[in-house]
């Protein structure tokens, strides 16, 4: 009689996953059977979001741009799960410093680069290393931003470091690819959680931003937790090297809000409509509605 090895317990760590974004992705894991390391630099943070979750979640203390932090953090988690290194890994930890380009302190951008790309890749090769060292595929998702995609103004550093951390993901997909390593991004927009949460108070610019999405409202922490979710999943076993853009649309959608002349969209409505005429049963144009 042949018996069913019961389900090994897989293993992620999320970092920054203390508040906004990583939270919920934390959240999101634990209900899909991962057991989770929370990691943030907040320790009371992490605790309080570890203690939420089921499945015997740990926090982890660490500063991810600090080496032998994340080396501590990672020998806790070891210890904590008894396995050598996680399955997952979301590099979700990330800082930003506003004001213009002209007027940056270099203290500044030295620290939002210091964090968000040099930490991502110091903890990102801490645990590709150890998923080496124990012969195991592993999944990494990294957190860039719709602002390394296109630039965003008066962000500083944090643009440069997104678009860095993208093109750092490829590279840890190129080169640990042959380990069975897969590593993606998740690029989000405009959304209504953690550091983007106070801007959303002003009504005014709230109701602006929204109109400005394609699918006309803000996106939620929830919603980037499944995208990173799938990523992490082996629904993706042949996604690696991608960046996956969470954003309602708006990032490609920077052309339809150029002014035209109104003989350019009257082109496109008799477009629409000879189209419409040679294709019968097709839906109309929209002066058919
Ligand atoms: N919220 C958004 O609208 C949005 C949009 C695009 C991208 N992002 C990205 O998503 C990620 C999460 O953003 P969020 O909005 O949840 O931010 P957040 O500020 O709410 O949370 C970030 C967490 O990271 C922790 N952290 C910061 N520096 C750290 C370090 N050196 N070591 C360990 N932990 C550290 C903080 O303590 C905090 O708990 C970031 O990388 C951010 O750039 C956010």
């Amino acid at each position: 009689m042949s018996q069913t090895a019961p389900a090994r317990e897989r293993t992620l760590i999320v970092t920054g996953a203390g508040n906004g974004l990583g939270a919920a992705i934390a959240r999101a894991a634990a209900a899909a059977g991962w057991r989770v390391g929370v990691l943030d630099q907040d320790a009371q943070a992490a605790q309080a979001v570890a203690s939420s979750l089921a499945l015997g979640a740990v926090a982890l203390q660490a500063d991810i741009s600090d080496e032998r932090s994340v080396q501590e953090a990672l020998d806790r988690f070891a210890q904590e799960t008894s396995v050598a290194a996680p399955d997952g890994l979301v590099c979700n930890a990330g800082i930003v410093r506003f004001g213009p380009l002209l007027d940056a302190d270099v203290a500044d951008f030295r620290a939002v680069v210091d964090v968000n790309l040099t930490g991502t890749f110091i903890t990102a090769r801490a645990v590709a290393r150890r998923m080496i060292a124990a012969r195991q595929a592993g999944s990494i998702v990294t957190v860039t931003s719709m602002n390394g995609v296109a630039p965003g103004p008066n962000s500083g550093a944090y643009g440069p470091s997104k678009a860095a951390v993208a093109l750092l993901t490829q590279q840890m997909a190129l080169e640990w690819g042959p380990h069975g390593i897969r590593a993606n991004a998740i690029a989000p927009g405009l959304i209504n959680a953690g550091m983007s949460e106070p801007i959303y108070a002003d009504h005014e610019i709230r109701a602006r931003r929204e109109s400005s999405v394609p699918l006309r409202r803000l996106g939620t922490a929830e919603e980037v937790a499944a995208a990173t979710l799938f990523l992490l999943s082996d629904d993706a076993s042949y996604v690696s090297g991608t960046e996956l853009v969470v954003d309602g649309g708006v990032t490609m959608s920077v052309i339809a809000s150029l002014p035209r002349p109104q003989s350019v969209d009257s082109v496109g409505d008799n477009f629409s409509a000879a189209a419409s005429a040679t294709e019968p049963g097709k839906p109309g144009t929209s002066r058919d509605r």
